[in-house]
């Protein structure tokens, strides 16, 4: 199983984005999917708003992008929902980082089937020319992750 991340929630981390808001044209885009639900179930929308704050962050950073705590908060409070409902989906699906990743974002699945058939000669090439997981490069290309399986390989 892929070992917990730490979150970073920090000083400096929340000075960066505690004015992060989306740019006009992905406020026009986080409307039009807050506009397919109906009147009162527009948190529904949370996973593709949360997708296009991490889209934003990684233009702003170069990188993939990831989801910094303020950026969460931001999110949930454009969606009139607590913070917490918003964290517990961000923290539930592998497509959503929380912490920052480099341009280049590696990511491998490491559970059974995908481990029988070499996934561990991944993990150690990753190791080796990127380093641990979960740590960019001092350049800002290179991160990896190890995640679980998306496609139910096992049925
Ligand atoms: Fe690796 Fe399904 S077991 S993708």
């Amino acid at each position: 199983m892929a070992d917990a991340v730490h979150i970073p929630d920090e000083a400096e981390v929340r000075a960066k984005w505690r004015g992060f808001k989306f740019t006009a044209a992905n406020k026009k885009t986080a409307d039009m999917y807050v506009a397919r639900y109906p009147d009162g179930r527009q948190q529904s929308a949370v996973m593709a708003l949360l997708d296009l704050a991490q889209r934003q962050v990684g233009e702003e950073t170069k990188t993939q992008g990831w989801l910094p705590v303020p950026v969460i908060e931001y999110v949930a409070a454009y969606l009139g929902m607590p913070y917490m409902r918003a964290y517990e989906v961000a923290t539930f699906y592998t497509m959503f980082n929380l912490q920052p990743v480099g341009e280049h974002f590696v990511q491998f699945c490491g559970t059974t089937p995908c481990a029988l058939r070499g996934a561990e000669a991944i993990r150690k090439v990753c190791e080796e020319v990127i380093g641990p997981q979960s740590t960019v490069t001092a350049d800002g290309k290179l991160s990896w992750l190890e995640v679980e399986c998306l496609g139910a390989c096992c049925n």
